[in-house]
């Protein structure tokens, strides 16, 4: 396993570590805990912040093609829109079922998209 592959796993320990606080919080109910609320929080929106910064530093060395950016553009509007739906989901005002449900599904597509991504990556020249 060579150095960039060991960094993709370490994005998968984060993406476990978001996914297992987000099921505990769920399962302990509101109100959340403040650590694991911000463990989850905090871990969610630094990982996004720190591909952005790999993708701009890689993007430096090795220009991305353009199927590379469109992958990386939809996997970070996914990010995003979990992150949003994250900070609806755990305000204290009642929200329409559709809100839970985005923060439900959003995760998997932000995963399956970023995995995407980083797979195209792994074949970048
Ligand atoms: C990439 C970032 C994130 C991912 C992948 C993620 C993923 C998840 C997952 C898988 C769950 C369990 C959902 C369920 O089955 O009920 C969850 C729950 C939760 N997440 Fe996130 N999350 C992210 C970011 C955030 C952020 C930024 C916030 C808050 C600002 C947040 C707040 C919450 C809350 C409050 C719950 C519990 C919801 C409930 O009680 O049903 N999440 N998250």
């Amino acid at each position: 396993m060579n150095i960039f592959e060991l960094r993709f796993v370490n994005i998968g320990i984060f993406f476990l570590l978001i996914f297992s606080s987000g099921y505990w919080l769920h399962h302990a109910g509101k109100p959340y805990g403040a650590i694991l609320f911000n463990v989850h929080k905090l871990i969610g929106f630094g990982l996004f912040v720190f591909l952005i910064v790999r993708i701009y530093q890689l993007n430096h060395t090795t220009p991305l093609s353009a199927v590379e950016w469109l992958a990386f553009v939809i996997a970070g509007l996914f990010f995003i829109a979990t992150i949003v739906f994250g900070g609806l989901v755990s305000i204290d005002k009642p929200m329409p079922a559709v809100v839970a449900l985005a923060h439900k599904l959003l995760p998997y597509l932000t995963v399956v998209s970023t995995a995407i991504s980083l797979y195209l990556l792994l074949r970048h020249k």
